[in-house]
């Protein structure tokens, strides 16, 4: 009911996240200052703390930090003190900056948070290892984390590592494959690369929180797989945000997946449908990639009339209810359940 001392408690995702970010805020800091100087320039420009001159840019293009607010919240979500899972916090937000410059590189996008790319600013073999350092400090930071947790913390975050590599691995293996026929990608083919390249983080971010505070496997699991079903919902929401998304707010250029042959969702789901919009979706992506903008214009708007975006739009909103029920069914703490509830809802604000 809205006016209820109930609703005025609840805070708003962005409040959560607020708070998250000022507390991880100077081991983040701490842990880029371990690196060798340029590529922790690199880093720093990543992260949008600064310039290509190394100035510092305040509130820049900095991100949300939803992964570190994950982590945070999966320890005071098990009754622990959200301190013990910055270094948690520290390694995802680190590896989650790494796999984006890398994943720049692998997709060409030259764009990123309204900015150039980490490979465009810098060239590409900088960039580069700008994203092995931060892998490498991500892993060195939460080994040296104190007390009993470390181990298991390190061997969670290698498995989230292992199927981020293979998501990657299905996304651009996929660019080669036809729309149609036995070769096509299937659904459950795209699930398994957006559960990889983008649940397998969020989905271990949540865990290690867990991890850090103590908590048992199965309550673990059950926070790793509401992070993962977050995860399929914020990369259908990427998929859309890809296709009909104002650059000025993405900070992205639209159209950069079509023009690749990227197998993204609504494209996927507009083929599926069978309609005259999706049989001739499908012959014109059968005789080329669309290379300007008008063809990939065309695309769009055959996808939409084929009911690609709304299909998508429905994943997502399965994906967010699907991940909600994974924390209701979970014992957690009252109020991190309700700050993770209002955190998931807020993502899922994107585009619905
Ligand atoms: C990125 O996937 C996944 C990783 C960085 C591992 P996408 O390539 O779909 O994401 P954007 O659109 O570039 O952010
Ligand atoms: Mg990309
Ligand atoms: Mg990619």
């Amino acid at each position: 009911m809205p006016g209820t001392v109930e609703d005025v408690d609840v805070p708003s995702a962005s409040d959560v996240l607020r708070r998250c970010r000022e507390l991880v805020r100077p081991a983040l800091v701490d842990a880029v200052g371990r690196l060798h100087p340029w590529t922790g320039e690199m880093a720093a420009y990543a992260l949008g703390w600064s310039d290509t001159a190394g100035t510092p840019e305040p509130g820049g293009s900095e991100g949300k930090g939803v992964r570190q607010a994950l982590a945070l919240l999966g320890a005071e979500a098990v009754g622990a003190d959200a301190a013990c899972a910055v270094p948690g916090a520290v390694a995802v937000e680190l590896v989650h900056t790494f796999s984006l410059l890398h994943d720049d590189v692998m997709d060409a996008d030259a764009l990123r948070r309204r900015r150039p790319a980490v490979w465009k600013a810098y060239g590409t073999g900088p960039a580069v290892l700008a994203g092995d350092a931060l892998l490498a400090r991500a892993v060195t930071g939460l080994a040296g984390t104190p007390g009993d947790h470390a181990a298991a913390a390190v061997r969670r975050l290698c498995d989230a590592l292992n199927d981020l590599v293979a998501g990657q691995a299905e996304d651009l293996r996929f660019e080669h494959r036809p729309w149609d026929g036995p070769g096509a990608v299937g659904p459950e083919e795209y699930r398994s690369m957006a559960e990889g390249k983008t649940g397998a983080l969020l989905g271990c971010a949540l865990a290690l929180g867990a991890v850090l505070g103590g908590a048992p496997e199965p309550t673990v699991a059950a926070l790793d797989r509401a992070g993962r079903h977050l995860g399929l919902a914020f990369q259908a929401v990427d998929d859309i945000l890809g296709i009909w998304g104002d650059p000025a707010t993405t900070g992205k250029p639209v159209h950069a997946d079509l023009h690749r042959g990227k197998k993204t969702h609504p494209v996927l789901a507009a083929l599926a449908g069978g309609s005259r919009a999706a049989r001739e979706l499908g012959t014109l992506l059968a005789s080329a990639r669309p290379t300007d903008a008008a063809a990939a214009e065309r695309v769009a708007s055959l996808v939409e009339e084929a009911g690609g975006r709304a299909a998508t739009r429905g994943e997502a909103r399965r994906h967010l209810d699907a991940a909600r029920d994974a924390l209701r069914a979970t014992p957690l703490t009252r109020t991190a359940a309700r700050e993770l509830d209002a955190l998931f809802a807020g993502l899922a604000d994107r585009v619905m």
